[in-house]
């Protein structure tokens, strides 16, 4: 992985050293950027060319010279402690005084490879994910001796590279990640081993019903089913017989050509969507979710950490403690006691943080409080998109980075809970973007979609909300904006895009047909050829054309993307707010009405204006050549 964090990192701007104890290793990494930053660059991922960023990474053997002036030290040496302990006492020996080492290790401890040093305060885990170019996701992990500023300091690093960090407060065996993850496998191992379901229907059932990118199985013969078995082995675990048996027969998975599915006669995992009625996939949801009390309890991580950890780190379609309060946690409670009642097995043992929200009444989102707080009003937790207000701006940032910011219904729900409970009185403009580099939203979450009745899509309420939000609503575009994702642009007032920004309705293409308001926005604002063009064929257009067809207002260089979408929000944030409100609504109800309908709505409007203080205030900062202060009054 060191090549791919050397790769990261200096896309990001830094100087880099990359280090290995052959010269021959390190030309094979730098061999592999190489390859890499030229497809990222034909891809339009990165803007700079290859050259440039390697002209940032320096390549070297001798430790004490590669490290001599190093501000941050990233180690990414074979997993074994003996080679860690030398490795980060040399650090200490040659790094600068103030230099944080950090180590990338998956199953270590971090106190254990601090303790070879005399700074075990400046000792960091920064566990990266395989590859570290596509992988958002970096646990911060503390050794016992860990300070905050050095966590800290990590972390804001770990943003500063675009990477998305959380934080694991204490050194436990597998940090967030591995350790709540490890139940999917393990249980689904148990469940197969008494004879219970077959392989594929576990699979089946986990992907087709419960949308988790891959079966337990599949994800098994992918990391290697050894791999499993040995982290289990040396946490002094109970191994599922069928993980054993494979393993004693060395069907260790894809490397092998044969694991829980045939590679090499076969065609690797061949589950249907049917196959998997009737499994308990509570059983494994509910051992997850123990996992995850148990670190909250143990004050190792949040429930937020945990489920961003999730869903950056292991791809699962939303996190353990957001599913665990819709499943309900009663219901998971007693699914773990009835497990402990038959087997007796640890593993079934009820937190004591899940049995103390279930005591205290919060089980979840119908009682409206579990890992999250989902009250009417305007504190809640929401778990789907990030917003901050500021100077008048509410900016919300759709976050499912690890699904191009597709919308799922959590993520709607979220957005109208959260213009329905905004202060109005601090809040003149609101801006959407998207999470991560890659896009503004790929449109509706497709996964949601198998298995939906016709009459229970609902989905126009969030587009409503805010095409008719009473402050002036701006789309900040980059990358895909596609489908549901283009609605909602379209349902903002305004919209700014970088040059990199892509904009279609693929629905066609799914059988469906823009179900947001796409259709009838679209066609009300292009001319109907165009209009039918994006729809009837499904194709994406780049920025350039959107802004010549009117689609958008301006599409800009990545470079002056902020500087221009910041002087829009001035205006729009200083601007007069009734004034603004009322200009939103006869325009987007006067689209829809004849002429002199519109003309009459205007005039009241007019006429209504004329008594406000603003007016008053605008036409007196005019006489008296100032800027207006304008007070929404
Ligand atoms: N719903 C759910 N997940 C989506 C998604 C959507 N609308 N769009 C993208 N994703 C997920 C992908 O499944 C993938 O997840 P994975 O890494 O677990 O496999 C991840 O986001 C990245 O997308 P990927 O397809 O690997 O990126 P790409 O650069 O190859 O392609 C797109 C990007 C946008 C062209 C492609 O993802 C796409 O066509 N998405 C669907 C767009 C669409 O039809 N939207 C309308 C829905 S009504």
């Amino acid at each position: 992985m060191g090549h791919g964090i050397t790769e990261v990192i200096a896309i990001a701007g830094y100087e880099v050293i990359m280090r290995d104890v052959e010269r021959q290793f390190i030309e094979d990494g730098y061999d592999s950027i190489e390859w890499s930053l030229e497809k990222l660059f034909e891809k339009d991922i990165i803007d700079e060319a290859p050259d440039n960023v390697l002209s940032r990474i320096d390549i070297e053997v001798e430790l004490e010279t590669a490290v001599a002036n190093a501000d941050l030290v990233i180690e990414a040496a074979p997993e074994q402690m003996d080679l860690k302990k030398e490795i980060f006492s040399d650090l200490d020996a040659f790094a600068p005084e103030h230099a944080i080492l950090a180590s990338n290790t998956s199953s270590l401890s971090i106190t254990e490879i601090a303790s070879a040093t005399n700074r075990p305060e400046q000792v960091v885990g920064m566990h990266f994910f395989n590859p570290p170019v596509k992988m958002d996701l970096v646990e911060v992990i503390y050794g016992s001796e860990t300070t905050d500023e050095t966590a800290n300091t990590a972390s804001e690093f770990v943003e500063s590279i675009d990477k998305t960090p959380i934080y694991v407060r204490k050194d436990v065996n597998g940090f967030v990640v591995n350790s709540v993850l490890g139940p999917f496998g393990d249980e689904a191992g148990w469940m197969v081993s008494e004879g219970r379901y077959e392989i594929p229907e576990i699979d089946a059932a986990m992907v087709h019903q419960r949308h988790y990118p891959m079966g337990p199985f599949e994800l098994g013969d992918l990391t290697g089913i050894d791999v499993g078995y040995h982290i289990r082995k040396e946490a002094g675990k109970p191994i599922p017989p069928i993980l054993e048996e494979k393993v004693e027969a060395e069907e260790l998975g894809r490397k092998t050509g044969r694991g829980y599915y045939d590679y090499e006669t076969g065609d690797g995992p061949d589950y249907e969507s049917g196959q998997g009625e009737g499994v308990d996939t509570l059983r494994i949801e509910a051992r997850i979710i123990n996992e995850a009390a148990k670190l909250i309890g143990n004050d190792v991580a949040t429930a937020e950490a945990i489920d961003t950890g999730l869903r950056l780190g292991a791809g699962f379609p939303e996190g353990p403690c957001r599913r665990a309060d819709k499943i309900g946690l009663d219901t998971v409670l007693e699914k773990l006691e009835s497990l402990y009642e038959e087997y007796r097995e640890e593993r079934y043992e009820p937190a004591d943080h899940l049995r103390h929200l279930v005591e205290s009444g919060q089980t979840g989102e119908d009682a409206g409080a579990g890992f999250y707080e989902y009250s009417d009003g305007a504190k809640r937790d929401y778990t789907t998109l990030k917003h901050t207000v500021e100077s008048g701006l509410l900016e919300i940032k759709l976050d499912r980075p690890e699904r191009l910011n597709a919308l799922n219904e959590d993520l709607m729900n979220e957005i109208v809970h959260l213009l329905e409970n905004v202060n109005l009185d601090e809040v003149w403009a609101v801006t959407f973007e998207g999470a991560g580099d890659r896009a503004f939203c790929a449109g509706a979450d497709i996964s949601g979609f198998s298995g939906a009745a016709p009459h229970e899509k609902e989905v126009t309420q969030m587009f409503t909300t805010v095409a008719e939000f009473p402050r002036p609503v701006l789309a900040k575009i980059d990358g895909y904006c596609l489908g549901g994702g283009l609605e909602l642009a379209l349902a903002c007032d305004l919209r700014i895009a970088t040059e990199a920004a892509e904009f279609g309705f693929p629905e066609i293409n799914l059988g469906l047909l823009p179900g947001g308001g796409g259709t009838q926005r679209v066609i009300r604002m292009l001319s109907e050829a165009r209009a039918k063009e994006l729809v009837f064929r499904g194709n994406r257009i780049d920025a350039e054309t959107a802004e010549l067809w009117g689609l958008i207002n301006r599409a800009v260089p990545r470079a002056k993307f902020e500087e221009t979408v910041e002087a829009f929000i001035d205006d729009l944030v200083t601007g007069p707010p009734i004034a603004l409100r009322k200009a939103k609504q006869v325009m987007n109800k006067g689209r829809d009405q004849d002429l002199d309908a519109g003309l009459e709505m205007e005039a009241q409007a007019f006429g209504l204006l004329l008594g406000t203080e603003d007016t008053s205030e605008g036409t007196a900062a005019f006489a008296e050549d100032r800027d207006p202060k304008f007070r929404g009054e």
